[in-house]
């Protein structure tokens, strides 16, 4: 399981610091099988780099461009991220869909590019809410799975499933939708590579302390993706406690 954090474009250099100590602190523990990475805004990846160094959190990043150098004013490259120690790299997210036009072939040659630098993409996919009244989400969310995923050769990836609807709203996907689009997704995802099958699916959307155990049952959600309470070291920590709690029930079946 991973649970990761997208603080967004959130925090001051001494806050982002300042929180990347504090999860530190407050999800230490022996190594266990809950992966826990944060992806502070690219401007803070080096300082809150050298916070997490020994510690069992992962650096993750919000965006990468495909392009290996060059005239790309304002772009990160993914040797770049990799220079800085960094393992994940958020791509396809929905405010990048929406807001700044990327589209899923795009998408796709970031997937390629942070692969190629041994990063892993965290590949955000989901639907809107007219998408989801429309009654065709599956398939719209698996287009644009399949879409992103153009020309993709490595299984090493983990695909988050946020609907739009979800983020930000404080309105979360009921575990048994966010499990059904879970499944669809293993299902394409097992057709797709090999190894497919394997790919952790994270849920994303107003996931909280007090929705999380609930999400977490669910047989094919592998983790989360969390926005805003990953901005508090508590939440967070609760996130991921429930988390551990859920692969202890498991192991204990
Ligand atoms: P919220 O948890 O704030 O809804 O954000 C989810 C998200 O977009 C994570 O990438």
């Amino acid at each position: 399981m991973l649970v990761a954090g997208n603080w967004k474009m959130n925090l001051s250099h001494a806050d982002a610091v300042g929180l990347a100590a504090d999860v530190v602190a407050a999800v230490a523990a022996d190594a266990d099988d809950v992966g826990v990475a944060v992806c502070p805004p690219a401007i803070w990846l080096d300082a809150v780099a050298e916070r997490l160094r020994d510690s069992e959190v992962r650096l993750g990043a919000q965006n990468v461009h495909p392009a290996a150098s060059g005239a790309f004013t304002g772009e990160v490259a993914a040797s770049m991220l990799d220079d800085l120690g960094v393992e994940y790299v958020i791509v396809g997210h929905s405010e990048r869909r929406q807001l700044f036009g990327e589209t899923s072939a795009f998408v796709a040659e970031k997937v390629r590019a942070a692969q190629a630098a041994r990063l892993a993409p965290i590949l955000c996919v989901g639907e809107t809410l007219e998408e989801r009244e429309s009654g065709d989400a599956e398939a719209i969310v698996l287009a644009q799975l399949a879409d992103s995923l153009a020309e993709v050769e490595s299984a090493d990836l983990v695909v988050a499933y946020e609907p739009v609807w979800a983020i930000g709203t404080g309105r979360t996907a009921s575990p048994e939708q966010a499990q059904a689009m879970h499944a669809a997704i293993r299902g394409a995802l097992a057709a797709r590579f090999e190894e497919g099958e394997d790919i952790e699916i994270l849920y994303g959307g107003s996931v909280k302390p007090d929705n999380a155990a609930e999400l977490f049952a669910q047989p094919d959600l592998d983790g989360a993706l969390v926005g805003g309470a990953s901005l508090d070291a508590a939440s967070f920590a609760a996130i991921v406690a429930a988390a551990r709690a859920s692969m202890d029930a498991d192991d204990a079946c």
